[in-house]
């Protein structure tokens, strides 16, 4: 029953959208299993560019279904401004996207309570988008949340919405000092938003092992990356949810037991929006350059990414806790043009060298990067069709990555659009 997994395996933005996008032909299935609408992922075929949010990315394809699992928090609204955005050019959503009935909603009060506690913490902020979405998992886990299948029950709606917005007020007015929320307005516009989404719910976890069972092939992507984990990123600097391939499971309702290939997506440096430790990070001229080249401004909020070399050390801690099959590597052809490349391979923290991803952020604050360097190479790397073909200074770039990682690649990465990769391998072991 093949079922594989793309994950962000860095701190998020490494390209899950180009890379589920280029192999959701060869599935049946593109299902997200964590995440909101913090995710942007960005899609860019035959020329049109789509930036998805809370939908798969394997919605440009006509003849693929697209799933959202129970594992992803929804904010109706922007869900369906999504699909309307899409419709409007030309996708259709009928009988082929479908939203998990126990999928958690956000609500007025999470935004309004993410933005107050990021405003509150001053120079401490995460960094968050300020969406909603720590406090919509928040309240799944406090068992106070109420889920997409929910929009259908006037009844829970009012019962729930109503006690939320009691606790959320007193919050609001007390601790923050801040304009209250209207429980009435939220029930009556919620309860519309289930009438128009009521012909996509459905119960994800039977469609998800039906289609497998049938002999069809599904794809779990995922969002965010491994060091925005919940549990495996840099605490508390993460989002609140697992990115992870454990994630990947519990997200959709599919057992570990189906995943086939664990694809982690990595850039050829690395990028990170909002705050936290970043050990590889380059302030001055060279990442201002990797952030021009690499047009890194965020999808979903347009902020500038921070940019640095690649830290290994972190990837290898993103491929064990993982289980990373094949790396699927992009933005290789950001880095041409740069003398001297750095690979960092371990950490010196307190005078020690050590190649371990610390679990404290403070411990990783004082990390210095060990660097091995490499030769950079000149020419432009889009357009080259055959791994062979790549300068020989980037062969060994990769090469030493690969080595490192103990991981296939699957897909070298050197564009944007759908076409410009090298394939190594395809998503599922069969083909
Ligand atoms: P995601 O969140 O992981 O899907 O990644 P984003 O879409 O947020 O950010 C990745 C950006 O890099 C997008 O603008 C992509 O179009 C772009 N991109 C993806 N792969 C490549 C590549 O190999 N080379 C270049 N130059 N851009 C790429
Ligand atoms: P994709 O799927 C990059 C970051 C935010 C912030 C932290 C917590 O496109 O890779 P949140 O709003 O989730 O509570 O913010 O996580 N973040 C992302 N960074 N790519 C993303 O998604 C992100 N989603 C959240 O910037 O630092
Ligand atoms: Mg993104």
């Amino acid at each position: 029953m093949p079922c594989s997994v793309v994950l962000g395996s860095q701190w998020g933005d490494e390209g899950k959208g180009k890379i589920v996008d280029m192999y959701a032909p060869s599935a049946d299935i593109v299902m997200r299993y964590q995440g909101g609408h913090n995710a942007g992922h960005t899609v860019l075929a035959d020329g049109h560019s789509y930036i998805l949010h809370l939908v798969p990315s394997g919605i440009i394809h006509k003849g693929v279904a697209n799933l959202i699992g129970n594992g992803v928090v929804v904010d109706p609204k922007a869900l369906l401004k999504e699909i309307e955005g899409l419709e409007n050019r030309g996708i259709s959503f009928k009988d082929r996207f479908f939203i998990s009935d126990r999928a958690h909603l956000i609500f007025p009060y999470h935004v309004l309570i993410d933005r107050l506690k990021e405003d509150r913490a001053g120079s401490a902020k995460i960094g968050t988008t300020g969406l909603g979405i720590g406090p919509a998992y928040t309240d799944k886990a406090n068992r106070s949340g109420l889920r997409v299948g929910d929009l259908l029950d006037r009844a829970a709606l009012e019962t729930v919405v109503r006690a939320n917005v009691v606790q959320y007020n007193i919050l609001a007015e007390n601790l923050y000092n801040s304009e209250t929320i209207d429980a009435q307005g939220i029930i009556d516009e919620y309860y519309e938003y289930g009438k128009r989404l009521r012909p996509f719910i459905a119960d994800t976890v039977y469609l998800a092992n039906a289609a497998l069972k049938g002999g069809k092939k599904l794809l779990l992507e995922g969002a965010q990356g491994a060091m925005l984990d919940l549990d495996f990123g840099t605490y508390p600097f993460v989002t609140s949810s697992n990115g992870s391939s454990g994630g990947a499971a519990v997200g959709s309702g599919v057992s570990p037991m189906h995943f086939s290939k664990i694809i982690g997506v990595a850039k050829a440096y690395c990028t990170r929006v909002g705050s936290g430790a970043f050990p590889t990070e380059l302030k001055g001229e060279l990442g201002d350059a990797l952030r021009a080249a690499g047009k890194e401004f965020g999808a979903t909020t347009g902020r500038a990414r921070r940019c640095g070399y690649i830290d290994l050390a972190a990837l290898k801690y993103a491929v064990t806790v993982n289980g990373i099959t094949h790396i699927a590597l992009t933005k290789l052809d950001v880095l041409s043009g740069i003398d001297e490349i750095k690979v960092c391979t371990a950490y010196r923290i307190d005078g020690e060298e050590s190649a371990r991803f610390p679990a404290a952020v403070s411990t990783l604050e004082k990390a210095e990067p060990v660097y091995k360097s490499f030769k950079g190479w000149t020419q432009p790397l889009t357009g080259i069709a055959r791994f062979d073909d790549l300068p020989k200074q980037a062969r060994d770039y990769l090469a030493f990555i690969k080595e490192f990682l103990d991981v296939e690649y699957c897909v070298i990465s050197l564009g944007s659009d759908r076409n410009q990769s090298i394939v190594l391998s395809e998503a599922f072991n069969d083909n």
